[in-house]
């Protein structure tokens, strides 16, 4: 791969292959609120550290003398071949990092052979995404919003961008208590905030203009109605940062405030997935999970696929490490749908212990946002392109040469003490 060989003569990563100096050089690298928002996990940081710990008390064990030579990193999900077990998470509010965002990712993943998982929080709409990626394969994830009008039109819109499957990420019912953003009064993120893919939506647009012509969205620079005072304290008690940032702002931030009152659906529950399932004939994942038994409910209630995932920390702070999370759900699911793995991975053997606890495939969150962060659209192609060569290099050294020769005796558990 183009590493080694860009290697030999002498033409260095534009992004480093460590791990934590790839992070701490991102994180140099940007502003004191992207890094807030990028960096932070939830509450105190513990999610975020039992993530890392709970791949520190596996090991692998490398097995010896097994003609390594001819190595094969591909998965097939849903019946389509895929050239590595990787694919990148669904993130939002990536111009903090890059104004390329999105449509650097995009073309980075494609030359990457890295399916993407298109953000409903993306930077650009979907269909722009959807243009940089040509014929590559492409997800959509789903906030799901409290307006039936916005679900039904952003999983349409999906089908017409070519996505191959639908996740829903069942964890961010709210934004949780996330210090970083809460110390910078959201300031920074309500500027970017990602909400391109409703500014671009028909339906989100219609009710933009009915709000504004029914006067509930109301124009803090003109004279304030009793209801749009009432309004006002609304969203000053549920989005103190938001509101001081309208109240500085000489226009009415129509979209904004619709976009905060519409993100989600606080009310959802399994039973909702129904009505989704009659909507859309693509594959539907459901990601966030972290316990056995709301996997057995998922597959109740017909989802086609899992991801075992705490957002990277970012939502309950004091929860288990998500790779504790994985071998219990993977037990419960038994292989009847795939079951795929984020939240910490931030090397190959990250990957590999994933894959040895029963995940059918890995998907890689902030270390791909520190490679935009350095260099763009090119860093976030050798952050991709060096998870895949490290992979095949440490399966090649513990003595496997396929995905599904990664199993759980190729671990032991760490010695404690
Ligand atoms: C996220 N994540 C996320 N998830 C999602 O379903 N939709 C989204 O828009 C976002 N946005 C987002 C922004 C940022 C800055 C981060 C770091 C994460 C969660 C993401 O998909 C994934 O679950 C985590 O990033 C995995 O954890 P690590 O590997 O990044 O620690």
């Amino acid at each position: 791969s183009s590493i080694y060989e860009n290697g030999i003569f002498g033409i260095r990563p534009a992004v480093p292959t460590a791990p934590t100096v790839l992070e701490r050089k991102a994180l140099d690298h940007l502003s004191a609120d992207a890094r807030a928002y990028v960096e932070t996990g939830a509450g105190s940081g513990a999610t975020m550290a039992a993530n890392r710990a709970a791949f520190d008390r596996w090991r692998i064990v490398p097995r010896l003398l097994r003609d390594v030579s001819d190595r094969d990193t591909s998965i097939e999900l849903f019946g389509r071949r895929h050239p590595s077990p990787f694919l990148t998470c669904p993130i939002g509010v990536l111009e903090l990092a890059d104004t390329g965002a999105d449509l650097a990712v995009a073309r980075a993943a494609r030359q990457a052979g890295t399916p993407m998982i298109i953000s409903s929080q993306a930077s650009y709409p979907m269909e722009q995404i959807a243009g940089e990626l040509a014929d590559h394969e492409r997800w959509f994830q789903l906030y799901w919003s409290n307006e039936d009008a916005v679900v039904e039109s952003f999983v349409h819109r999906a089908e017409q961008c070519g996505c191959s499957a639908i996740v829903v990420t069942l964890d961010t019912m709210v934004l949780s208590w996330r210090t970083g953003d809460l110390d910078r009064a959201y300031l920074p993120f309500a500027r970017a905030m990602g909400i391109a893919q409703y500014t671009s939506d028909p339906e989100f647009q219609r009710i933009v203009q009915e709000r504004l012509d029914q006067g509930e969205i109301p124009d803090v620079a003109a004279k304030p109605t009793p209801a749009a005072v009432k309004s006002l304290f609304t969203m000053a008690r549920r989005h103190p940062g938001e509101f001081r940032e309208n109240l500085t702002s000489p226009l009415p931030k129509a979209s904004v405030r619709t976009f905060l009152e519409v993100f989600s659906r606080t009310t959802l529950t399994w039973q909702d997935l129904a009505w989704l399932r009659d909507r859309t004939s693509l594959p539907i994942l459901v990601k966030g999970l972290q316990s056995a038994q709301d996997a057995a409910l998922a597959l109740q209630h017909g989802v086609d696929g899992i991801i075992v995932s705490n957002h990277g920390g970012r939502q309950l702070d004091g929860a288990l490490g998500s790779l504790d999370a994985l071998p219990p759900i993977v037990a419960e699911v038994g292989g009847r749908v795939p079951v795929l793995f984020d939240s910490g991975v931030r090397c190959a053997s990250d990957a590999f212990k994933a894959l040895a606890l029963g995940a059918d495939a890995v998907c890689l969150g902030r270390p791909f946002v520190y490679g935009l962060a350095l260099a763009g659209e090119q860093g976030v192609r050798e952050v991709l392109e060096h998870f895949r060569a490290e992979l095949d290099l440490t399966m090649a050294v513990a003595g496997v040469t396929a995905i599904d020769q990664i199993t759980r005796d190729t671990l032991v558990e760490a010695p404690t003490g």
